[in-house]
């Protein structure tokens, strides 16, 4: 699963050299492991043995045309959070019985779309959305399959900005409410529930922590069907998070072993919750993003300058914040590894892309390999919420991306041009 190895102290992807691929196409440059996505895919069905189940790749972490048709044609669902997610998943031939809608704030035009192309089903986000649905499903005289999302105010160890399932957050319905919500939901002509969903944050690391999760909302789904509301999908969200530093070793390889990450894959998650979850004797379905696309993407990029400020060094590459914005966002850690390793002492620097934001680096204070001018250097794990946070701040087109299959590799999307902007 793991497709960017070295050899001979060069960076490589599959069977392809990635120095040639960057030559090729410049930087800044997302390249893409065909089978990296393809066997990831396949362990998290496997995880499920014969659990009945329905993993939907949630299309936000990476909406690549190409790379959401290799993962439609492994035969999962995806989840969707707008018209444009759904236009771009049907199109790359996701089956609309496999498709989810969820997202806090769906159009009224979102919904009529998802609903003419008959999608599997809506996670339902609040009362006011519920009415919304039932209203224009009457008008198209047909019936919306719905789940509630249920917010059951979980701790979550995780960035704040990506924890979902706290009580302060603006996502589901808070436990307490959701009956209620549910009872109205099942008298209404056009709405037929079929479950409930939850989806407590991202880039969660602790297998206890969807543990709890998983029995939370297990009671909850078996209370609800006890007392008459039919209960016949649970839908446990994404999250399942992905190991980021030192994804990479090499004894040239500075090692970070300060940090949270457990060894934990998302396997284990799925292994550990889907005993609990079952006992719902609900249809289980999940909804991994960056589980599925993280591992499966680096960004390749150029060393402009060095510059060495009182007390500081930085290294000024090419890319900026605008074609990756994780690590300023969330203080991320990706690790950042030359795509040809030099002989020579290692180098502390500060990475910083050429933008007018003091906010514009990939790393602070990083120990990395010795480098110089025109050197290339790898953004490790950067397939999920990676090109889809790109924007032209600064005006800068967005980078180009590049899949790779064995020996073989094709631009999957033009690097944008000055007449794009
Ligand atoms: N389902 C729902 C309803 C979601 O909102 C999300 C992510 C997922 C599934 C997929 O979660 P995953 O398995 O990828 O953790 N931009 C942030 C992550 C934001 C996640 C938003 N929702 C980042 O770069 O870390």
């Amino acid at each position: 699963m793991r497709e960017f190895y070295f050899q001979n102290n060069e960076l490589w992807c599959e069977n392809t050299n990635l120095q040639t691929v960057v030559k090729r196409f410049g930087t800044p440059l997302y390249v893409y492991s065909k089978k990296s996505i393809i066997d990831h895919c396949r362990y998290i069905e496997k995880a499920f043995g014969k659990t009945d189940h329905l993993s939907c790749y949630a299309v936000k972490a990476n909406m690549n045309r190409t790379i959401l048709s290799i993962i439609a044609t492994e035969g999962i669902g995806c989840d969707v959070g707008s018209i444009g997610e759904l236009y771009l998943a049907l199109e790359a031939g996701f089956l609309p019985n496999r498709i989810t809608y969820s997202g806090v704030g769906k159009r009224f035009d979102e919904i009529e779309f998802a609903l003419k192309k008959n999608i599997l089903e809506f996670n339902v986000e609040s009362e006011g959305e519920l009415m919304e649905i039932s209203r224009i499903a009457s008008g198209l005289n047909t019936v919306a399959r719905v789940l509630l999302r249920i917010n059951f105010d979980v701790e979550v160890d995780t960035h704040p900005y990506i924890t979902t399932g706290k009580k302060e957050n603006k996502f589901g319905v808070d436990s307490f409410e959701a009956r209620g919500v549910l009872e109205k939901a099942i008298r209404l002509p056009s709405i037929e529930v079929v479950g409930i969903h939850i989806h407590i944050g991202s880039q969660i690391t602790n297998v206890e922590t969807f543990i709890a999760a998983a029995k939370t909302v297990t009671k909850f789904v078996i209370d609800l069907r006890n007392s008459g509301i039919p209960m016949k999908h649970l839908n446990f969200g994404g999250g399942f998070g992905v190991q980021y530093h030192d994804f990479i070793s090499h004894p040239r390889l500075p090692k970070n072993e300060n940090h949270a990450e457990s060894e934990v894959t998302v396997a284990n998650f799925i292994e550990a919750v889907v005993p609990i979850l079952a006992e719902s004797k609900c249809k289980i379905l999940i909804q991994p993003g960056r589980s599925i696309i993280a591992h499966a993407g680096i960004l390749a990029t150029q060393v402009l300058y060095f510059k060495k400020k009182t007390g500081r060094n930085f290294i000024i590459v090419d890319a900026g914040m605008n074609d990756f914005m994780r690590p300023t966002l969330y203080q991320s850690h990706h690790q950042i590894i030359p795509i040809s390793l030099r002989e020579g002492e290692d180098q502390t620097a500060d990475i910083v892309g050429p933008l007018c934001e003091t906010g514009d680096f990939f790393a602070i204070d990083r120990q990395i390999p010795k480098v110089e001018q025109y050197d290339y250097l790898a953004l490790m794990c950067t397939g999920a919420y990676g090109y889809v946070l790109s924007s032209n701040y600064n005006g800068r087109p967005r980078p180009a991306e590049v899949l790779i299959d064995g020996e073989n590799y094709k631009l999957i999307r033009q690097r944008e041009s000055l007449t794009n902007l």
